[in-house]
């Protein structure tokens, strides 16, 4: 590690006080290098609070939020298999939870207002404490008064390190999202009605770890895992990587076992991918993240190598080792429809945790009318049992449908051959119909919801009890 490669590493902790404010956390550079840990230890606090900060040059912006005094949300670092901490303190004006996307923990746990624990009021704390069964890239988020919370900002990597090393020399997290801003820098309406009966709200600027196209560093000829995350409350991202080679790792924190490089990999909302990058040889040339959008191709993030060629081979990488994820009994497997539908209505009573004030969407006809998530669980499911979700769009927009508690493996699709692969998160493209295979293996009542997160605040959530 050179000492040029260090002090450029503490002229961007400078920058992050100079956008965020003294005291804020100096640990959310995206790049992560073997050997300086920007990443937490495992018994941290998570503070949400709000705060004036700069996502354009030179643009103060009111009324961010994270889960970091000042600074954008922590990269949390767990190990597979080891039991990990966190507390949550409170410092809105408002009450909120953290819910842990993707992990399969238990329910008390899950972070969901009313069905798994109580929201948590303003000044007060939780703790969260479980051990993570598979390794991979995540996030974690709120689940209260979703759409504004993560809309200004509230969204973090989580990472869950194998207990064997992967053979890479470097890491960096990418969380992907938009902020909706003003060409003043300030937070505009976080949706539009009109756009929240459709494909959802965009927002006006793209972001890399809170910044426009970051630049990171990472040696020449090295092997870089790039761990993306789409954390957006709307944005389907169709990812590219150009400049080097590269290879799929992973999507939504499992493993996949054919590597080629797809010409695009689409991640809706909620979901991750892990990418293994070879730097390319040549100190200067850059490895360019980009996703394809109504314009053109965008870039997200460039990596810049430096120093002389590594000499490293994609070829040199240990494969990932599969999830411990039960497999179903496709034989006996019990099959249930779920319909996702357009359901204009009344919009969803207030909660303490927000309502947009409409009904757009529904699961099964039904839009719930007491709460977000429904009065009844859209299935009760017999604890060990296996069983078939027959998910069926009937909109002409997509819907990347969640569950939390469990994974899944994608099926089969009425539109496409898919890749058979374990994942929470399944996209349905319009008027797809998907078949994805689960054992109900984690008691408990889990939200099961489309992660566009007008979608979901709007009729298209509800929620499944296994016992
Ligand atoms: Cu990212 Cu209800 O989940
Ligand atoms: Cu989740
Ligand atoms: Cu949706």
């Amino acid at each position: 590690m050179s000492a040029n490669r260090i002090s450029r590493r503490e002229a961007l902790a400078l920058l992050a006080v100079g956008a965020y404010g003294a005291g804020g956390l100096l640990l959310n550079a995206g790049a992560v290098a073997k050997g300086i840990s920007n990443l937490l230890p495992s018994d941290v606090t998570l503070t949400a609070n709000r705060f004036d900060g700069s996502i354009i040059a030179g643009k103060q912006t009111a009324g961010l939020q994270s889960f970091a005094p000042g600074a954008p949300a922590p990269v949390l670092r767990m190990t597979q298999g080891q039991p990990f901490s966190a507390a949550l303190v409170n410092e809105l004006n408002e009450p909120t939870t953290i819910h842990w996307h993707g992990l399969r923990i238990p329910n008390d746990q899950d972070g969901v207002p009313d069905l798994t624990q109580p929201v948590v009021e303003t000044g007060g704390r939780f703790r969260y404490a479980f051990t993570p069964p598979d390794a991979g890239t995540f996030w974690y988020h709120p689940h209260c008064n979703t759409l504004e919370q993560m809309g200004r900002g509230m969204t973090g990597m989580l990472i869950v390190d194998e207990p064997y090393d992967v053979g890479f020399d470097s890491e960096v997290v990418v969380n992907l999202r938009d902020f909706r801003l003003g060409g003043d820098g300030q937070f505009i309406e976080m949706f539009k009605p009109r756009d929240a009966a459709r494909g959802g709200t965009l927002g006006t600027v793209m972001t890399a770890n809170w910044q426009v196209e970051p630049e990171y560093e990472a040696a020449a000829g090295s092997l870089v895992r790039l761990r993306v995350a789409a954390t957006d409350v709307t944005r389907l991202y169709k990812l590219g990587l150009t400049g080097g080679a590269a290879k799929l790792l992973a999507l939504d924190s499992h493993p996949i076992l054919d590597q080629m490089l797809p010409e695009e990999v689409w991640l809706g909302a909620g979901q991750r991918a892990d990418f293994a990058v070879r730097m390319p040889s040549v100190e200067g040339e850059m490895v360019t993240l980009l996703t394809a959008t109504g314009n053109g191709p965008k870039a997200l993030v460039h990596l810049r190598a430096t120093g002389a060629d590594a000499g490293r081979a994609l070829a040199e990488l240990a494969p990932l080792q599969p999830n411990p994820v039960a497999v179903a009994d496709l034989a006996k497997a019990e099959v249930i429809p779920f319909t996702f539908g357009w359901a204009p209505g009344e919009g969803l009573p207030s909660s303490h945790c927000g309502t947009l004030g409409y009904t757009f969407w529904s699961i099964n006809r039904d839009s719930g009318k007491a709460s977000e998530l429904g009065e009844a669980p859209l299935a009760v499911l017999k604890l060990g049992g296996s069983y078939i979700f027959r998910l069926a769009n009937e909109t002409p927009n997509n819907h990347p449908i969640h569950i939390h508690g469990i994974s899944f493996m994608l099926l089969k699709s009425n539109q496409r051959e898919i890749v058979q692969r374990v994942t929470d998160t399944a996209l349905l493209l319009p008027n797809e119909t998907m078949d994805i295979a689960l054992v109900a293996d984690n008691p408990g009542d889990w939200a099961f919801h489309c992660h566009v997160i007008e979608h979901q605040k709007s009729g298209l959530a509800g929620f499944i009890r296994i016992a």
